[in-house]
């Protein structure tokens, strides 16, 4: 059993996909090919954000944004203190002081009520992460910017596709990221990303940015990196993108299916009303977790953690010296467990999953 089966997915889609990457071979515009734009228009449109721009990896489209916003060295942005690490680090990479805020205990994203206390002079804006496909509460959150004046970027790298109050992920801030790594819930051959606005001059200084600060060839505007998407890239998203809305309701029927199984057995993931998740990862809240994940893995049942240490306590951040107070984090990632998730789990999967985890518990 895979934790994430990009195998079967290939075997499903595999003529399209064979035949998208094919044809950029014929072509050899592997650089700037036209599937780039044409993806970047389907993106727009299924997102709801009017500009897009394809960019080489999820990381690569937080640097971007913030270098667009014209972070400055010393510069405070707020992160929420549990995430993947890209989400801090890149804002370490462009000079400016992450600041870390505890989340939420029920959806595990940035807690809007804990911001206001976070914010100093220095502070510019705030990074959200919509973490396992649900969208954070951005009418909230987008509340405490406006009072204070500062800009907000969802990281979408875990949900894109999902909905908060019926608007699309990476349509609900004043710019918007996502990634396509390969086991994202539209992912890619390789690395890739892209970067969400409603700012046309934001979008145009996007473009630049990502290519060399390049105006037009070889004329150079500003300090820009190579964060381009590589066509082959482009084309594979194309053939994926039109069947994400089938891949996400099949993940919605394994997530019901996992609850109804495991629900009163262990802490089951709790998607708010007004929000349609996309389910990048079923996660799991377990006291005895490690001990689970070892019992499972004896029957070949794959499980991950995401994440086991808050950002805040990581290495990489000590220097910052923010502390551990960061109580809801510090449980999840002591916690949580996230179980196989992928469109193609059969039904029998997932009892016989869930049939071990009771097992393992002894219940
Ligand atoms: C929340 C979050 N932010 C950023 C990233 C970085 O994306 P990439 O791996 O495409 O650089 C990821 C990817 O794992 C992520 O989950």
């Amino acid at each position: 059993m895979e934790f994430c089966d990009l195998h079967r997915q290939y075997l499903e889609y595999q003529k399209e996909i064979d035949d998208a990457i094919a044809s950029v071979i014929k072509t050899t515009a592997f650089i700037n090919g036209p599937d780039v734009p044409a993806l970047e228009k389907e993106l727009a449109e299924y997102s709801g954000a009017p500009y897009t721009l394809a960019c080489s990896s999820g990381s690569d489209a937080i640097s971007i944004a913030l270098m667009a916003l014209d972070i400055q060295a010393g510069d405070e942005i707020i992160c929420p203190a549990f995430t993947f690490i890209a989400t801090a680090t890149m804002v370490s990479i462009v000079g400016a002081v992450p600041v870390f805020v505890d989340v939420d205990p029920v959806t595990f994203n940035l807690d809007p009520e804990k911001i206001e206390a976070k914010i100093s002079e220095k502070t510019k804006g705030i990074i959200v992460v919509s973490l396992y496909g649900q969208c954070a509460d951005f009418d909230a959150i987008n509340l405490v910017a406006k009072k204070y004046g500062l800009w907000v970027i969802e990281d979408g790298a875990q949900s894109f596709g999902g909905t908060y109050k019926g608007k699309r992920s990476c349509s609900l801030t004043d710019i918007a990221t996502t990634s396509f790594f390969p086991a994202k819930p539209l992912g890619c051959y390789g690395d890739g990303g892209a970067i969400f606005t409603t700012d046309l001059k934001i979008a145009e200084k996007i473009k630049m940015l990502r290519n060399h600060g390049q105006e037009k060839r070889y004329h150079h505007k500003m300090i820009g990196v190579n964060g381009r998407m590589d066509t082959i890239q482009a084309a594979i998203l194309r053939v994926k993108l039109a069947h994400l809305d089938n891949e996400i309701m099949e993940r919605n029927r394994v997530a019901d299916l996992y609850t109804k199984a495991l629900n009163g057995i262990v802490d089951t993931p709790y998607v708010l009303e007004h929000n349609h998740s996309v389910w990048a990862q079923y996660t799991i809240r377990v006291a005895e977790r490690d001990k689970l994940r070892e019992k499972l893995a004896e029957y070949n049942i794959p499980t991950a953690v995401h994440y086991p240490m808050p950002l805040p306590s990581q290495e990489a951040f000590k220097h910052l010296g923010q502390g551990t107070d960061f109580p809801i984090s510090n449980l999840l990632s002591e916690t949580v467990m996230s179980l196989p998730m992928h469109p193609f789990l059969t039904t029998d999967e997932i009892e016989f999953i869930a049939s071990k985890i009771k097992e393992s518990l002894h219940v």
